[in-house]
Order: C-alpha cells, then structure tokens, then sequence
C-alpha cells in the first residue's frame, strides 16, 4: 500500500469521518454572527479547540480540515493546533484554495483559484504537519449552466492542484460541489454530478494523479432548494450510489460527502442508507462542516465557557455520523 493510499484509507477507517473546520474568516465570521457571538480570533479558535479536543475526535473523527488562521494558532494547552489534532488521533488537513471567483468568459459562474505560488505553500503545510489537502470547485444548475468552460476550467484546476499535493505528499481531497441552490430536479442534479465527475477525473488522470492516494468530497443527489419536487432519503441515496457508480474509478479508496446545507439529521439519514444500499467497494463517510457544527455552535453561544456541554453535543452529532457510516444510525438514537 502506498504512503498515500495509507493515510487516506486510515482518515476514512472503521467509520471514521472528516470534520470540515475550514471556514474562511469571512464565513466564520457570518456563522458567529448568527449566534451573536463577535468574531474575534480568540472566539475561533475557542470554539474549534473545543472541538477538537472533544473524546469523539478519537473514536470518530479521521481527519480535521482547518484553514490558514487555525493551523498557525497555539491551543489554549500552547500546543500547535495540527499536535492536538494527532494527538487526538486524527490526521490535520488545510484548506489550500483561495476562493471562487467570477470565471472569466462565463462571469456568472465561478472559478476556484490558488494555484499561483502553491507549490510552496504546501511546503510550508507539510512542515506545519497536514497531511491532507482540499481544494473546492463550485457548480450551480441552470438552464444554461453549468457550462462546459466551468466544468473543463474547475476540473483543470483541481487536478493541477492535486498533482502538487500528491508531489508533496500529501492526500489531496478532490471536491467538486454542484450545489443545492436552484430549482432544478433531482435527475438534472444526478446528469450535471456525473458529468462534473466525470471530467474531474478525465483531468486527474491526465496529469498523472495516483487515484489510490485521493478522496473525493462530492455533493448528494438532491432536488435543488428551490425545486418542487420532493424526494424520500431512500431515493436520494439510491441515485447518489448509481451516480458514483458511474463515475468514479474504482481504485479512489474514499468518498466523503459534503453536506452542502442540508439539516444535520437529514445529511446523517442519507449516509445511513447511501451506506446501506452500498454494493460497491468505495468506502463511503461523511466530511461535513454545517451538519457536524450547527448545534454545537448553537449551544456553546449560550456559554462559551460550557466546553464539556458543548463537547457533548458534538460528540453525539460525530457518532451518529459515524453509525451512518457503517450503515447502523437510526432515527431513535437521536435525542
Ligand atoms: P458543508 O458540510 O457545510 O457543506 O461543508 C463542507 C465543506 O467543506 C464545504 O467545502
């Protein structure tokens, strides 16, 4: 087994998932904002350390994506961030991408940049101790979108930036979201994915990435927010599977799904039954952000010294998504 094929397998093992802790300020700064909590840089880190010092991150978390700010703070114990995640016993990852911006060509859609200087900012992640990348693209459905530029361009993108990662070795995770927003069906969600997929790894094997050493972060098969129809969760995991199935080589050993705005029990559901209708050989967790942190951060803004209630919260939503993982959540262990 490859170094790389190693320490993907190890992030998804035995259920474990990916904690998605890797919000840009500015996003931070919205989901803080909701809660009246202000945006400081010491009342990020507080609640992301009290996260990732919570027992779950041992039992059920493989891996945390952090961004730039976090993986260069000290813990409130003056450890590095990345050392009190290994030592919880999950993998630090960094987000590596800057942003999507206006694609020019097609300026109502976007293009995720980042590339310029990567090399050697990875360079300086490895050192600081990630073991793992993300790098996001961002699709919306139209009637005219999204268009062959910004599949082919965002593809191109993610698979120069995979091939950087994996030279500084390193697990690149590959996520192309088409997102929920709109009112397309969940048929155009399942065409507009596969083609996405499709074309993502059309580029990552033309720029020579081992597919053994990635994890794709792909969105759900869902009717889009806007849209009338309304699926049952046995639906939407049987067309996610059949969409994988068809898209994606067998030898990537992980898929981790985005949960993209879905409701924290919805997203923890549909892993459940994706895994248990799961007839292929792809191990299939979850890398969430809002379906793994709503709550906890709805609680910790009413006390932001109750670490331990806090924790506890989360610790329930962790091992429920990793029940889903295995196929083994149901609705009654919820509280
Ligand atoms: P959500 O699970 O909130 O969609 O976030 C996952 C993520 O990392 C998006 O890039």
């Amino acid at each position: 087994m490859s170094e790389l094929n190693n320490i993907a397998s190890k992030i998804l093992e035995k259920g474990k998932g990916i904690l998605a802790a890797d919000e840009s300020t500015g996003t931070m700064s919205k989901r803080l904002d909701s809660v009246n909590v202000p945006s400081t840089p010491e009342n990020r880190l507080l609640f992301r350390e009290t996260l990732f010092s919570a027992s779950s991150m041992t039992e059920c978390i493989g891996g945390v994506i952090l961004y730039d700010e976090t993986i260069k703070q000290n813990s409130s114990q003056k450890n590095k961030i990345p050392e009190l995640i290994s030592k919880m016993g999950a993998a630090p990852g960094i987000k590596v991408d800057t942003g999507a911006k206006v694609l020019a060509g097609s300026p109502n859609e976007k293009i995720t940049e980042g590339l310029d200087g990567l090399r050697e900012r990875l360079k300086d992640y490895y050192k600081l101790g990630a073991k793992f990348t993300k790098w996001r693209g961002v699709y919306t459905i139209t009637k005219n979108y999204p268009s062959k530029l910004s599949i082919h361009a965002n593809a191109h993108a993610l698979a120069r930036y995979s091939a950087l990662v994996q030279e500084c070795n390193m697990v690149p995770i590959v996520e192309p979201e088409v997102l929920m927003d709109g009112e397309h069906s969940a048929k155009e969600c399942y065409e507009k994915t596969s083609e996405v997929i499709q074309k993502c790894f059309e580029e990552l094997i033309l720029h020579k990435v081992d597919l053994k050493g990635i994890i794709l972060k792909p969105n759900m098969i869902l009717p889009g927010n806007q849209s009338k129809e309304k699926i049952s969760n046995d639906e939407v995991a049987k067309l996610t599977l059949a969409c994988l199935k068809d898209s994606v080589p067998s030898e990537v050993p992980g898929i981790a799904f985005l949960s993209g705005g879905q409701s924290e029990i919805e997203a923890t559901e549909n892993l459940n039954l994706i895994n248990k209708y799961n007839d292929t050989n792809f191990t299939m967790s979850y890398s969430y952000g809002r379906a793994l942190q709503q709550s906890a951060l709805k609680f910790w803004s009413k006390d932001l010294q109750n670490i331990e209630g806090t924790q506890k919260v989360f610790n329930h939503r962790a091992k429920m998504n990793t029940l889903a993982a295995r196929g083994k959540w149901s609705k009654d262990l919820e509280i």
